[in-house]
């Protein structure tokens, strides 16, 4: 997965090209490299993340460039293999999100007609391919090469004597961004927010010719298609850091107002939404990957104590190649960037064994709110840090509500339902109430300080986030962490419990509190170290736990928000101690848009 960004207009235009670059590095950031139009193409690429290209860059002059940065797929990250390619003669430069998967065949076609390849990218193949269709009309030849090319694309190409960008989508995302006398493009509107907030969405099969004075975008028929621009209404500020150190920790406390927005559209009426289907339904599935499947498991425990209907959590990754037939009516898919490759090719599979799909997305416009029957959008904003935090809590705000809508269709219960939102509606405030305590969990990230593996343990519904608790501390903090039901403890994991394993154990107020208790006296007798994370008034913890995180009382229905926010807490301190780089870990990339 890569960040493609172009611009067309009077400002400084590596200004605005290195701006744009850096609001996407969250896509990537092994190389980056910019291509200007200045009579000839100036190409500069570097390996490494967009300061590093940024010291080697000449003052540039020009009115349109487009620009790339990098997570590499089809080649090592190196020089050259960062983008933009160009062609053979000079006249043509190309920035690609996604992976054609013809590229070898092609490369081959192109060798034996006297094309030379300086890299083994995908792309490198794509720029030689729209130079041999090019008679003069950079479109034109740019549509007739994505003829021959199997694969995912988002590109933009600019050619040495014109003011235009030529741009192209299929199941990569790319947004242009219209302003005056000046018009940009982008793989999400983050890197154009500064400049304007009027955005048109390029769709599937689409084209588009971007210069200083208009946009025009193209149908896979090749006429033009009238698109009104829509209004994105994050502020610039919103996808900023906002004087916190990091992008990680400002998004966690963003969660306050995260469920209040994703709830405000939805409380009021949440018996009535219109996004489920109007079959019977006797059963579900929800399909995810990540952290979005861990808010999924959490839905399939919330769903199935509201409404009875069995629910089958998969990861998209599987769910995508398993053979099995089986109708089910309902299949719903969570994503918070809506373009992981995996949930979207399952989505794809699942509308064509004939389910009903449901899309919960954070990013309005993404692939998946085009692909799905219905959607549910979350309203957490611009997540920048690759960990999610909190679009994984908006996440799960959308499944209570979906629990809540589907829990009146099947005409379970509507006394839960009004303690449901009634509890929903006290949410920010408690969650306000966790993040207050800060100071607790980082005194508590203490029992990892020489961890090398940490086990983290919960039953029922928050067996689940214990699984994104264990997630998010080896994504930024690179420890070992296992996440696991209580009860399975003694079935394996127990003999790798000694004094340098430390416990994180959730021992909220449910029916599983007491088998929670023997789970952790066991471990404790082994000599881990153990952190209990309880409810104010506990006191069972003082005589097992070596440290104790107490959360506000809460329904316990909700518990998983304010323990999933407290594990993030806990895995940003343990990160921050370690002098980690925690809003970029390595190897990782903000949203996987290959499998
Ligand atoms: O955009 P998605 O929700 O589909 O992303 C799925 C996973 O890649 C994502 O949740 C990943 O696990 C997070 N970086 C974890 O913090």
């Amino acid at each position: 997965m890569c960040g493609i960004v172009g611009y067309a207009g009077s400002r400084n235009i590596s200004e605005v090209l290195l701006q744009s670059l850096k609001r996407l590095e969250y896509r990537g950031y092994d190389s980056a490299g910019i291509a200007v139009v200045n009579g000839s193409l100036e190409v500069f690429k570097e390996k490494g993340d967009i300061d590093s290209l940024e010291r080697k860059l000449p003052p540039l002059n020009g009115n349109v460039g487009i620009g790339h940065t990098r997570w590499a797929t089809c080649g090592p990250p190196s020089r050259e293999n960062a983008h933009p390619f160009v062609s053979q003669d000079n006249n043509i430069a190309l920035v690609h999100n996604g992976i054609i998967e013809n590229h070898i065949q092609l490369r081959r076609d192109l060798e034996k007609e006297g094309y030379s390849f300086t890299s083994e990218t995908d792309t490198e193949v794509l720029v030689h391919l729209i130079s041999k269709y090019y008679d003069g009309d950079l479109h034109k030849a740019v549509r007739r090469a994505l003829r021959d090319v199997r694969g995912t694309y988002a590109i933009a190409a600019v050619e040495a004597h014109s003011e235009q960008i030529v741009v192209a989508r299929n199941e990569n995302p790319l947004v242009l961004g219209i302003g005056v006398s000046e018009n940009f493009v982008a793989s999400d509107v983050t890197a154009m927010l500064e400049y304007t907030s009027d955005v048109v969405y390029l769709l599937d099969g689409e084209t588009a010719i971007v210069s200083p004075t208009g946009v025009s975008v193209y149908g896979p028929d090749g006429n033009v298609i009238y698109r009104p621009p829509s209004k994105v209404d994050w502020s610039v500020e919103e996808a900023r850091k906002g004087g916190f150190e990091h992008y990680m920790l400002k998004e966690i406390f963003e969660q306050p107002h995260a469920i209040s927005e994703t709830l405000v559209g939805y409380l009021g009426e949440m018996e009535e939404l219109n996004i489920i289907p109007h079959s019977k339904l006797d059963s579900m599935k929800i399909l995810a990957c990540g952290t979005s499947y861990n808010a999924g498991m959490v839905g399939k425990y919330i769903i199935e104590e509201l409404t009875g209907i069995p629910v089958q959590v998969e990861l998209a990754s599987e769910y995508r190649y398993s053979k099995r037939t089986n109708h089910c009516p309902l299949v719903v898919l969570i994503s918070q960037s809506g373009e992981t490759a995996d949930t979207l090719a399952a989505c794809k599979e699942a509308k064509s064994r004939g389910s009903f799909t449901l899309a919960i997305t954070n990013v309005v416009g993404s692939s998946i709110t085009r692909e799905a029957d219905a959607v549910l959008m979350t309203h957490a904003g611009p997540e920048i840090s690759v960990a999610a935090t909190k679009t994984y809590t908006a996440q799960l705000v959308a499944m209570y509500i979906l629990a809540g809508r589907l829990a009146h269709t099947t005409g379970h219960n509507s006394e839960e339902i009004r303690r449901l939102k009634a509890s929903l509606r006290t949410l920010p405030l408690k969650v306000s109430e966790v993040l207050d305590r800060a100071a607790d969990f980082k005194k508590a990230s203490q029992i990892f300080r020489d961890a090398r593996s940490v086990f983290f343990i919960g039953r029922n519904r928050n067996y689940p986030t214990m699984l994104e608790g264990a997630l998010k501390m080896k994504e930024i903090s690179y420890i070992h962490a296992e996440g696991y039901a209580a009860g399975e403890l003694k079935h394996g994991p127990l003999a790798l419990l000694d004094e340098s394993t430390p416990l994180v154990a959730a021992c909220l107020p449910d029916h599983t509190y007491d088998k929670m208790l023997t789970n952790v006296s066991e471990v404790a007798a082994r000599g881990s170290p153990v952190l209990m994370i309880v409810e104010d008034g506990n006191t069972d913890c003082e005589t097992i736990a070596d440290y104790v995180i107490r959360l506000p009382a809460v329904d316990p229905l909700l518990s998983p928000v304010t323990l999933g926010v407290a594990l993030q807490l806990l895995a940003y301190y343990v990160a921050k101690e370690k002098g980690l780089p925690i809003d970029k870990p390595r190897n990782l990339a903000k949203s996987v848009t290959v499998e």
